[in-house]
Protein backbone atom coordinates (compact mmCIF):
# COMPACT_ATOMS: atom_id res chain seq x y z
CA UNK A 1 0.00 0.00 0.00
CA UNK A 2 1.42 3.44 -1.07
CA UNK A 3 2.45 5.73 2.10
CA UNK A 4 -0.52 7.89 1.94
CA UNK A 5 0.09 12.27 1.14
CA UNK A 6 -1.66 12.96 4.30
CA UNK A 7 -0.98 12.93 7.48
CA UNK A 8 -2.94 10.67 8.82
CA UNK A 9 -1.07 7.47 9.65
CA UNK A 10 -1.81 4.45 7.16
CA UNK A 11 -4.27 1.83 9.53
CA UNK A 12 -1.21 -0.57 9.30
CA UNK A 13 1.73 1.84 10.00
CA UNK A 14 4.10 -0.29 12.33
CA UNK A 15 5.23 3.33 13.31
CA UNK A 16 3.24 5.41 15.76
CA UNK A 17 2.75 9.24 15.92
CA UNK A 18 2.44 11.42 12.96
CA UNK A 19 3.54 9.81 9.90
CA UNK A 20 5.34 11.61 7.00
CA UNK A 21 3.85 11.41 3.63
CA UNK A 22 5.05 11.73 -0.14
CA UNK A 23 4.12 15.60 -0.47
CA UNK A 24 5.18 16.54 3.04
CA UNK A 25 8.82 14.43 2.16
CA UNK A 26 9.21 15.71 -0.82
CA UNK A 27 8.73 19.82 0.32
CA UNK A 28 10.77 19.10 3.30
CA UNK A 29 13.66 17.61 1.11
CA UNK A 30 13.70 20.39 -0.94
CA UNK A 31 13.17 22.91 1.88
CA UNK A 32 16.57 21.06 2.96
CA UNK A 33 18.35 20.53 0.12
CA UNK A 34 17.75 24.32 -0.96
CA UNK A 35 18.65 25.86 2.21
CA UNK A 36 21.65 23.08 3.52
CA UNK A 37 22.83 21.54 0.40
CA UNK A 38 21.78 18.27 2.33
CA UNK A 39 20.51 15.84 -0.26
CA UNK A 40 18.13 13.73 1.39
CA UNK A 41 17.43 10.82 -0.73
CA UNK A 42 14.19 8.95 -0.76
CA UNK A 43 15.48 6.51 1.30
CA UNK A 44 15.72 8.95 3.96
CA UNK A 45 11.62 8.70 5.21
CA UNK A 46 12.00 7.34 8.24
CA UNK A 47 15.26 9.50 9.50
CA UNK A 48 13.78 12.49 8.84
CA UNK A 49 10.50 11.75 10.19
CA UNK A 50 12.04 10.61 12.86
CA UNK A 51 14.65 13.72 13.47
CA UNK A 52 11.63 15.63 12.76
CA UNK A 53 9.16 14.08 15.67
CA UNK A 54 10.43 16.32 18.75
CA UNK A 55 9.86 19.39 16.62
CA UNK A 56 6.20 18.56 15.86
CA UNK A 57 5.82 17.91 19.78
CA UNK A 58 7.87 20.88 20.82
CA UNK A 59 5.66 23.30 18.58
CA UNK A 60 2.51 21.24 19.30
CA UNK A 61 1.58 20.11 15.84
CA UNK A 62 -0.83 17.67 15.07
CA UNK A 63 0.81 16.20 11.77
CA UNK A 64 3.41 16.65 9.55
CA UNK A 65 1.05 18.65 6.79
CA UNK A 66 0.34 21.06 9.92
CA UNK A 67 4.16 21.36 10.20
CA UNK A 68 4.72 21.96 6.33
CA UNK A 69 2.25 24.62 6.67
CA UNK A 70 3.89 26.43 9.59
CA UNK A 71 7.21 26.35 8.01
CA UNK A 72 5.50 28.07 4.98
CA UNK A 73 4.23 30.79 7.32
CA UNK A 74 7.17 30.82 9.93
CA UNK A 75 9.59 31.13 6.98
CA UNK A 76 13.82 31.80 8.07
CA UNK A 77 12.46 31.40 11.83
CA UNK A 78 11.60 27.63 11.36
CA UNK A 79 14.23 26.89 8.97
CA UNK A 80 16.85 27.05 11.78
CA UNK A 81 14.53 24.49 13.64
CA UNK A 82 14.39 22.11 11.08
CA UNK A 83 17.80 22.05 9.88
CA UNK A 84 18.57 21.49 13.43
CA UNK A 85 17.08 18.71 13.61
CA UNK A 86 17.67 17.38 10.56
CA UNK A 87 21.70 17.41 10.41
CA UNK A 88 23.70 14.66 11.47
CA UNK A 89 25.95 15.51 14.29
CA UNK A 90 28.21 12.29 14.82
CA UNK A 91 31.86 13.39 16.14
CA UNK A 92 34.25 12.36 19.11
CA UNK A 93 37.54 12.99 19.75
CA UNK A 94 40.25 12.59 18.11
CA UNK A 95 38.15 10.92 15.15
CA UNK A 96 40.43 10.05 12.64
CA UNK A 97 43.72 10.75 14.43
CA UNK A 98 45.71 10.71 11.65
CA UNK A 99 44.60 14.22 11.02
CA UNK A 100 46.08 15.52 14.16
CA UNK A 101 49.18 13.56 13.87
CA UNK A 102 49.65 15.25 10.69
CA UNK A 103 49.03 18.53 12.17
CA UNK A 104 51.65 17.91 14.99
CA UNK A 105 54.27 16.58 12.58
CA UNK A 106 54.12 19.07 9.59
CA UNK A 107 50.68 21.29 8.94
CA UNK A 108 51.98 23.27 12.42
CA UNK A 109 55.61 23.47 12.02
CA UNK A 110 55.23 24.55 8.28
CA UNK A 111 52.78 27.31 9.59
CA UNK A 112 55.38 27.97 12.41
CA UNK A 113 58.13 28.38 9.32
CA UNK A 114 55.95 30.19 6.79
CA UNK A 115 55.07 32.97 9.32
CA UNK A 116 57.60 33.36 11.34
CA UNK A 117 57.42 37.09 11.11
CA UNK A 118 53.89 38.15 11.50
CA UNK A 119 53.32 34.85 13.76
CA UNK A 120 49.73 34.11 13.05
CA UNK A 121 48.32 31.21 12.42
CA UNK A 122 44.63 30.16 11.54
CA UNK A 123 42.74 27.23 11.53
CA UNK A 124 39.21 26.59 10.12
CA UNK A 125 36.93 23.80 11.81
CA UNK A 126 34.06 24.28 9.21
CA UNK A 127 31.38 21.77 10.03
CA UNK A 128 32.53 21.48 13.88
CA UNK A 129 29.41 20.22 15.60
CA UNK A 130 29.63 19.68 19.10
CA UNK A 131 32.81 21.02 19.36
CA UNK A 132 35.37 17.96 19.30
CA UNK A 133 37.27 18.67 16.58
CA UNK A 134 38.07 22.26 17.10
CA UNK A 135 38.94 21.32 20.67
CA UNK A 136 41.67 18.39 19.60
CA UNK A 137 42.37 20.93 17.29
CA UNK A 138 43.49 23.65 19.96
CA UNK A 139 44.92 20.58 22.43
CA UNK A 140 47.88 19.49 19.49
CA UNK A 141 48.33 23.46 19.18
CA UNK A 142 48.98 24.02 23.12
CA UNK A 143 51.49 21.30 22.41
CA UNK A 144 53.54 22.19 19.56
CA UNK A 145 53.52 25.71 19.72
CA UNK A 146 56.16 27.55 21.87
CA UNK A 147 54.53 29.49 24.83
CA UNK A 148 57.11 32.26 24.20
CA UNK A 149 57.24 34.00 22.17
CA UNK A 150 53.36 33.18 21.72
CA UNK A 151 52.25 33.13 18.36
CA UNK A 152 48.75 34.69 17.56
CA UNK A 153 47.01 31.64 17.18
CA UNK A 154 43.48 31.14 16.30
CA UNK A 155 40.88 28.40 15.49
CA UNK A 156 37.69 29.50 13.76
CA UNK A 157 34.97 26.86 14.26
CA UNK A 158 31.83 26.93 12.03
CA UNK A 159 28.74 25.20 12.08
CA UNK A 160 24.88 25.64 10.74
CA UNK A 161 23.27 24.03 13.24
CA UNK A 162 23.26 26.70 16.20
CA UNK A 163 21.75 24.06 18.78
CA UNK A 164 25.52 22.01 18.42
CA UNK A 165 27.22 25.56 18.25
CA UNK A 166 25.71 26.44 21.60
CA UNK A 167 27.28 23.18 23.27
CA UNK A 168 30.75 23.82 21.67
CA UNK A 169 31.10 27.14 22.96
CA UNK A 170 30.79 25.69 26.77
CA UNK A 171 33.42 23.34 26.49
CA UNK A 172 31.72 21.09 28.68
CA UNK A 173 31.58 16.94 27.82
CA UNK A 174 30.60 14.19 29.48
CA UNK A 175 33.53 11.79 30.71
CA UNK A 176 32.43 8.63 29.31
CA UNK A 177 32.85 10.34 25.52
CA UNK A 178 36.22 11.32 26.56
CA UNK A 179 37.83 8.12 26.59
CA UNK A 180 40.13 9.06 23.39
CA UNK A 181 41.79 11.82 24.87
CA UNK A 182 44.82 11.20 27.28
CA UNK A 183 45.19 11.03 30.45
CA UNK A 184 47.94 13.79 29.74
CA UNK A 185 45.66 15.77 27.78
CA UNK A 186 42.38 15.55 29.98
CA UNK A 187 44.73 16.97 32.81
CA UNK A 188 46.36 19.79 31.16
CA UNK A 189 43.24 20.62 29.19
CA UNK A 190 40.03 20.11 30.98
CA UNK A 191 39.09 20.61 34.36
CA UNK A 192 36.65 18.46 36.57
CA UNK A 193 32.87 20.01 36.61
CA UNK A 194 31.09 20.93 39.43
CA UNK A 195 27.81 21.72 40.41
CA UNK A 196 25.27 21.45 37.55
CA UNK A 197 28.70 19.68 35.48
CA UNK A 198 29.24 17.47 38.30
CA UNK A 199 30.46 14.56 36.29
CA UNK A 200 31.75 16.68 32.71
CA UNK A 201 34.79 17.80 31.84
CA UNK A 202 35.23 21.24 31.36
CA UNK A 203 37.46 22.92 28.63
CA UNK A 204 40.27 25.08 30.93
CA UNK A 205 41.16 29.14 29.42
CA UNK A 206 43.98 28.12 27.64
CA UNK A 207 41.89 25.88 25.18
CA UNK A 208 38.91 27.60 25.35
CA UNK A 209 40.58 30.93 24.32
CA UNK A 210 41.86 29.50 20.94
CA UNK A 211 38.40 29.00 19.65
CA UNK A 212 35.67 31.03 18.34
CA UNK A 213 33.04 29.37 17.79
CA UNK A 214 30.22 30.66 14.99
CA UNK A 215 26.78 29.55 13.38
CA UNK A 216 27.59 29.54 9.43
CA UNK A 217 25.99 27.83 6.75
CA UNK A 218 28.79 26.64 4.06
CA UNK A 219 26.48 27.24 0.98
CA UNK A 220 26.15 31.58 2.76
CA UNK A 221 29.01 33.89 1.97
CA UNK A 222 31.72 33.94 4.63
CA UNK A 223 32.25 36.51 6.53
CA UNK A 224 35.96 36.10 7.42
CA UNK A 225 38.45 37.31 5.25
CA UNK A 226 41.46 34.33 5.80
CA UNK A 227 44.37 33.03 5.04
CA UNK A 228 43.79 29.93 7.32
CA UNK A 229 46.88 27.57 7.32
CA UNK A 230 44.54 24.47 7.69
CA UNK A 231 41.24 23.41 6.86
CA UNK A 232 39.28 20.86 8.72
CA UNK A 233 36.02 20.22 6.85
CA UNK A 234 35.49 16.26 7.73
CA UNK A 235 32.49 14.24 6.99
CA UNK A 236 30.30 17.35 6.02
CA UNK A 237 30.35 17.59 2.07
CA UNK A 238 29.21 13.76 2.23
CA UNK A 239 25.49 14.88 2.36
CA UNK A 240 25.88 17.48 -0.24
CA UNK A 241 25.48 17.15 -3.92
CA UNK A 242 28.70 16.94 -6.35
CA UNK A 243 28.27 20.49 -8.04
CA UNK A 244 28.06 21.88 -4.14
CA UNK A 245 31.26 20.13 -2.98
CA UNK A 246 32.62 20.93 -5.88
CA UNK A 247 31.87 24.59 -5.52
CA UNK A 248 32.75 24.55 -2.14
CA UNK A 249 35.79 22.99 -2.39
CA UNK A 250 37.33 25.56 -4.42
CA UNK A 251 35.77 28.25 -2.33
CA UNK A 252 38.51 26.62 0.69
CA UNK A 253 41.43 26.75 -1.78
CA UNK A 254 41.00 30.37 -1.95
CA UNK A 255 40.52 30.45 1.73
CA UNK A 256 43.76 28.83 2.45
CA UNK A 257 47.18 30.20 2.36
CA UNK A 258 49.75 28.91 -0.90
CA UNK A 259 50.99 25.68 0.90
CA UNK A 260 48.06 25.35 3.33
CA UNK A 261 46.34 22.00 3.75
CA UNK A 262 42.92 20.61 3.75
CA UNK A 263 41.44 17.55 5.70
CA UNK A 264 38.06 15.78 4.35
CA UNK A 265 36.35 12.93 5.99
CA UNK A 266 37.34 9.34 5.05
CA UNK A 267 34.96 8.40 2.86
CA UNK A 268 35.45 11.72 1.17
CA UNK A 269 37.44 12.47 -2.17
CA UNK A 270 38.62 15.63 -4.35
CA UNK A 271 38.68 14.93 -7.20
CA UNK A 272 41.78 15.69 -9.34
CA UNK A 273 41.71 18.59 -11.75
CA UNK A 274 39.07 20.15 -10.31
CA UNK A 275 40.49 21.96 -7.75
CA UNK A 276 44.54 23.36 -7.29
CA UNK A 277 45.16 20.40 -4.30
CA UNK A 278 47.54 17.90 -4.66
CA UNK A 279 46.71 14.73 -2.30
CA UNK A 280 49.57 14.14 0.14
CA UNK A 281 48.08 11.98 2.79
CA UNK A 282 45.17 10.04 3.64
CA UNK A 283 42.13 12.43 2.99
CA UNK A 284 44.75 15.69 3.01
CA UNK A 285 45.07 17.59 0.37
CA UNK A 286 47.87 20.71 0.40
CA UNK A 287 47.09 23.73 -1.81
CA UNK A 288 49.61 24.69 -4.80
CA UNK A 289 52.26 27.01 -4.01
CA UNK A 290 53.90 28.47 -1.58
CA UNK A 291 57.43 26.93 -0.29
CA UNK A 292 56.90 23.30 -0.87
CA UNK A 293 55.48 23.72 -4.52
C1 LIG B 1 28.90 14.47 10.92
S1 LIG B 1 29.19 16.07 11.54
C2 LIG B 1 30.95 16.18 11.37
C3 LIG B 1 31.62 16.78 12.59
C4 LIG B 1 33.15 16.80 12.54
N1 LIG B 1 33.63 17.60 11.44
C5 LIG B 1 33.70 15.40 12.47
O1 LIG B 1 34.16 14.98 11.41
O2 LIG B 1 33.65 14.70 13.49
C6 LIG B 1 28.63 17.09 10.16
C7 LIG B 1 28.32 18.52 10.55
O3 LIG B 1 28.14 19.31 9.36
C8 LIG B 1 27.17 20.28 9.63
N2 LIG B 1 26.61 20.81 8.37
C9 LIG B 1 25.75 20.19 7.52
N3 LIG B 1 25.42 21.02 6.52
C10 LIG B 1 26.09 22.18 6.73
C11 LIG B 1 26.15 23.43 6.03
N4 LIG B 1 25.44 23.65 4.92
N5 LIG B 1 26.92 24.40 6.56
C12 LIG B 1 27.62 24.20 7.69
N6 LIG B 1 27.60 23.05 8.40
C13 LIG B 1 26.85 22.04 7.92
C14 LIG B 1 26.16 19.55 10.49
O4 LIG B 1 25.36 20.42 11.25
C15 LIG B 1 27.04 18.65 11.35
O5 LIG B 1 27.30 19.18 12.63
Amino acid sequence: MPIQASASAPADSAHYGPQLGDAEFDFIRHVVGENAGIVLGPNKRQLVQGRLARRLRELGLPSYEAYCEYLRDAGPEELVGLINAITTNVTSFFRENHHFEALASYMLPEAMKRNAASRRIRIWSAGCSTGEEPHCIGMVAGEVLPSSPRYDFKILATDIDSDVVAAATSGIYPVDRMSSVSPERLKRFFQKGSGANEGAAVAKQELKSMITFRTLNLLHTWPMKGPFDVIFCRNVMIYFDQPTREKLVNRFSEMLIPGGYLCIGHSESIHAGSAPFKLVGKTIYRRNGGANG
